[in-house]
């Protein structure tokens, strides 16, 4: 698939639905609490490592970046998606938001010291994961904890609307929490714990916690 192409198709998708995204997603988290679980962990491993800015990479609206805030962790949000980066301002004007891309993490080496990626690499080909793990290294620090989540499947499908019925014209990935994790792995990074969120529904949730290797 071309970089530009699948990019390009997946911020504008995102700059359309940003504002109906941001509406029904506000308030997920508080009937989310096996995900308020693994961000409440995230933040003591933040914690014990020495604390430090953290980033949140597809942070779309920045309600989970908010929410780490309020675990007290220094989390700050990155999106491709410019009108998400807008919204999210909007609606947490005190915490800070920037675009950008996880395929070209602008960050400088080992300056986070934790990094997350909630449901945002879902949208990321298979052909591109390794160079955006190689990015989450590189800018993490040695020991920092890395929390990942995504789709649990096999199938990947194009969305062609969403959110109150916009257009959207995105790649969704599904993939098993084993392939994930042996991407993780070859990037350098040392797997830690793995969370199955409604194995029962069509499309569990999969959450990994990772440590970037000395
Ligand atoms: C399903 S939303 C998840 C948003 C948020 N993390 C959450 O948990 O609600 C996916 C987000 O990932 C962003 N995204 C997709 N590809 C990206 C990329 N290459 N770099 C940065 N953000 C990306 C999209 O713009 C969108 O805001």
């Amino acid at each position: 698939m071309n970089a530009d192409r699948w990019l390009a198709d997946t911020r504008t998708s995102y700059d359309t639905v940003a504002v109906s995204y941001a509406d029904q997603l506000r308030e997920a988290l508080a009937g989310a609490p096996y995900l308020r679980a693994a961000l409440a962990l995230f933040a003591d491993l933040v914690h014990v490592a020495g604390g430090g800015p953290v980033a949140d990479v597809g942070c779309g609206p920045g309600h989970v970046t908010a929410h780490l805030h309020e675990l007290g962790v220094d989390a700050f949000g990155i999106d491709l998606s410019s009108v998400m980066i807008d919204v999210a301002r909007r609606d947490h004007p005190r915490l800070r938001f920037e675009v950008g891309s996880m395929t070209d993490l602008d960050l400088a080496d080992a300056s986070v010291v934790g990094l997350l990626a909630f449901w945002s690499l879902i949208h990321v080909p298979d052909e591109a994961v390794p160079t955006v793990f190689a990015h989450f290294r590189r800018v993490l620090r040695p020991g920092g904890p890395l929390l990942l989540g995504f789709h649990v499947g096999d199938e990947s499908r194009l969305k062609t609307q969403g959110y109150g019925g916009h257009p959207m014209n995105v790649h969704v990935h599904r993939r098993q929490p084993d392939q994930v994790a042996a991407w993780i792995r070859d990037a350098g990074f040392t797997i830690e714990a793995q969370m199955l969120i409604d194995p029962d529904k069509s499309v569990p949730g999969g959450v990994l916690f990772a440590r970037r290797q000395s």
